[in-house]
């Protein structure tokens, strides 16, 4: 890891320990133009101006001012201007007091430090002294007065480049900020094809792959939330690359609210690449002096396959995001009763829940959406986070104290960032809710949203929850959001702020969850939306855990956990093991299936563990010795996508081995049975070559496979070359759970 200035050359030099990003300034005015993102380069690779090609066509405004837009418009910009001469799509845009639009950046300083500063209000990827370097590039437009800090950080640990930009104001005079990205970039297009992840409400981030054309390709959000939709995270590949082999860049954002991620390919055929807050609807009032801070974006580049972006990802987000006592421990298992009675129970039905929970070894009983106000339905009430005697006779912390009783932990459901219409909160005050005035705001779900922006607001629903959280032994807390904003006008705000409140909004959720979590230090908050659509790094900052999906179809699961863990770490996917016939799909699948399925995340049920028969409960006590079994792997191995049922359409399977290549588990779905075939090769990967393994088929004695596998011993290099035989189970959606350990 290292950063390094080579003077002579104007080349700054960012060195991860398989990857270099380098940047130099051009020409006498010192543009800041990209160089090099890739493969890591020479030890004394420093003269790298010659990648910018400015020699050629067109030349550089000191050889060749007439045609000062021609370089503009072509060369590879760090942050490209608007309004000046770069046609293409701009990182920033302002509009001054004139009422211009014009923004062009030259460098003018920088600053190289060990360390990385937090990001103001923002979450923002962190590391111990020595393990992160940051260069901080100061550019300026001296005719707007506006300064731009554009800000790299690596670590010496994961081969990520991580990008912010601060803007401020060096004039006299308000500029509004009406568009900044937190990262550009200018890359010749090598015929890439764009990685992205889109889904709906219980579909959440499945894999759509294309290709890039001359026009923008692009993924966005305007709901105020990352979304169901898109997501903030674009990968660029070559046509050839695979799970395992050629290049790829990975971008992520790290932000929870509107969010812009796109492509653009010009005349040139060269790429940019732009991340950065949805500039729709945006516009920031920056008074003199003052600071504006884009959220994060995380760089990736890997030449092993987007395999080897996950797993950079994963460590990113593992080790240097991810905060909290539980960020490196195991979670408990839960029983979440939101499938097993929706909004019908109260005290005795939760114990009863809680009573079978105790006798499989489930550690802790979640209470969600119901427990509070006049909540009989989705109807009304949000807002009004008091118990409701009736529902939970002898109250609260009765409840919790029989439940403890039991051995079992406790945890409670909010939805802190919303007001029903028919809620005392509501009657007390109209104009805390997201509208415009004399416009009726739409519902969804028949809920507003909450004036985040407000601190009176979050200060009120501070203070309910804390009263909640500090009347019993909460242990943790689910945060859901379960709608977009929409109507957006804020009664606080005067008619120049308004197109800061989705902002805002955002920054208002981000601290009252920090208050939660230095408040409430030893509760595990899991975030969610409507199932999975804020399943993004900006919570990952909060919350160690987020709901994956509200689809907890094992089938349904694969696609979804497969494009949530092509980004982030198996140790945050929220994965439950709910009944059959499937809430959401009415699907019938093996409880087996259902259990491997979810022990790929945190674990949990979700479903009446009273209703169910004995033998399902006795295959609960058996996956909850496999979580404990296996999960210190799963949460902190690294992570293989060996096949992809939305890719074959027939079987799935992945695989999470030990950082020592000393243990695997490899899970196997075949989701739909076929005639006549041969049994399957899976070829496993990171063990080592000239190591005997040992392979043992989780709950099977049958003597095929006591043949297959434990009467013999297999050699990394068999294993990973040759393959693991797997062969075909009976039916469809059925599946297997393979171990795999070194022998002495
Ligand atoms: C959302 C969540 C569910 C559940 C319900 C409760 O849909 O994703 O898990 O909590 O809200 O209303």
């Amino acid at each position: 890891m290292g950063i390094v200035f080579y003077e002579k050359e104007g080349v700054f030099r960012l060195d991860t320990k398989n990857t270099t990003y380098a940047l130099g300034l051009i020409d006498n005015e010192k543009f800041a133009s990209h160089l090099y993102y890739g493969k890591k380069l020479g030890q004394n690779d420093s003269d790298l101006q010659y990648l910018a090609r400015i020699n050629e066509f067109p030349f550089v405004p000191s050889v060749n001012a007439r045609d000062r837009l021609s370089f503009l418009d072509s060369y590879p910009s760090e942050y490209a201007g608007h309004g000046t001469g770069d046609f293409r799509d701009s990182a920033v845009q302002i509009k001054t007091r004139g009422g211009h639009s014009a923004v062009s950046f030259t460098y003018k300083t920088h600053r190289i430090y060990d360390g990385k500063d937090p990001l103001n209000s923002l979450p923002s990827t962190f590391a111990g002294a020595g393990a992160v370097q940051t260069l901080e590039l100061v550019c300026e437009d001296a005719s707007a007065g506006l300064e731009a800090v554009l800000s790299y950080s690596v670590f010496d640990d994961c081969d990520a480049v991580i990008r912010s930009v601060k803007l401020k104001n060096v004039s006299k005079e308000k500029i509004q900020i009406v568009k900044c990205m937190s990262l550009c970039l200018d890359m010749d297009n090598d015929d890439y094809e764009m990685i992205s992840l889109h889904g709906s409400w219980a579909r959440e981030r499945h894999i759509q792959r294309r290709k890039i054309g001359f026009g923008s390709s692009s993924v966005s959000s305007l709901r105020g939330e990352s979304g169901h939709q898109d997501h903030p995270f674009i990968a660029l590949v070559n046509t050839d690359t695979t799970q395992t082999r050629g290049n790829v860049y990975g971008f992520s954002f790290v932000y929870s609210g509107n969010f812009y991620a796109g492509v653009s390919v010009n005349q040139f055929n060269s790429a940019r690449i732009l991340m950065g807050i949805n500039p729709s609807d945006f516009c920031w009032n920056l008074q003199a002096g003052e600071v504006f801070t884009s959220p994060e974006a995380v760089l990736v580049y890997s030449n092993e396959g987007i395999g080897g972006m996950s797993r950079t990802f994963h460590d990113v987000f593992r080790n240097h995001l991810i905060r909290g006592q539980y960020k490196d421990k195991k979670r408990p298992i839960l029983i979440n009763n939101w499938e097993a009675t929706y909004f019908d129970f109260d005290t005795d039905k939760l114990l009863s829940i809680a009573k079978d929970a105790a006798k499989t070894g489930i550690e802790m009983l979640v209470m969600d959406d119901g427990w509070f106000g006049n909540r009989s339905s989705d109807n009304m009430a949000l807002g009004d986070w008091v118990v409701n005697d009736q529902k939970l006779k002898g109250g609260l912390p009765y409840l919790v104290n029989e439940v403890n009783k039991l051995g079992v932990k406790f945890g409670i459901w909010f939805e802190p960032e919303m007001i029903s219409p028919d809620s005392d909160l509501y009657r007390a005050h109209p104009d805390w809710a997201i509208a415009i005035p004399s416009r009726t705001p739409g519902l969804a779900r028949n809920q507003y949203v909450l004036d985040y922006s407000r601190r009176d607001v979050v200060e009120h629903v501070y203070e309910s929850l804390k009263k909640i959280l500090t009347s019993a032994n909460i242990e943790y807390v689910k945060w859901d959001m379960n709608r977009p904003l929409s109507d957006i006008g804020s009664a606080f705000l005067d008619s120049e702020s308004q197109g800061e409140l989705y902002h805002r909004y955002v920054l208002g959720v981000y601290a009252m969850q920090e208050r939660l979590i230095t408040d409430f230090p030893h509760i595990l908050l899991e975030n969610c939306s409507g199932g999975g659509a804020r399943f993004d790094p900006g919570m990952l900052y909060y919350s160690p855990q987020i709901w994956c999906s509200d689809d907890t179809d094992a089938v349904e699961r694969l696609m979804i956990q497969e494009g949530t863990a092509m980004v982030y770490p198996l140790s945050a996917m929220g994965a439950h093991v709910s009944v059959c016939p499937n809430h959401t799909v009415g699907r019938v699948t093996p409880f087996e299936t259902r259990g491997y399925v979810a022990l790929a995340g945190t674990f949990g049920y979700e479903l009446d563990i009273t209703k169910l028969s004995e033998e399902d409960k006795d295959s609960i006590k058996h996956q909850v010795e496999l979580y404990h079994r296996y999960n210190d792997l799963v949460r902190t191995g690294t992570y293989y996508r060996l096949a992809s049922y939305g890719d074959n359409h027939e079987f799935d399977a992945w695989q999470v081995s030990s950082k020592d290549g000393t243990k695997a588990l490899v899970t196997y779905v075949q989701v739909l049975s076929r005639p006549n075939q041969k049994s399957r090769i899976i070829k496993v990967q990171g063990l080592k070559e000239n190591v005997s393994y040992r392979v043992t088929l989780e709950g099977s004695n049958s003597a095929d496979d006591m043949k297959l596998y434990s009467l013999r011993l297999f050699s990394g290099s068999m294993l990973m070359n040759g393959g693991l035989v797997i062969r075909n189970p009976w039916g469809d959606f059925q599946s297997k759970l393979i171990y795999i350990e070194a022998v002495e």
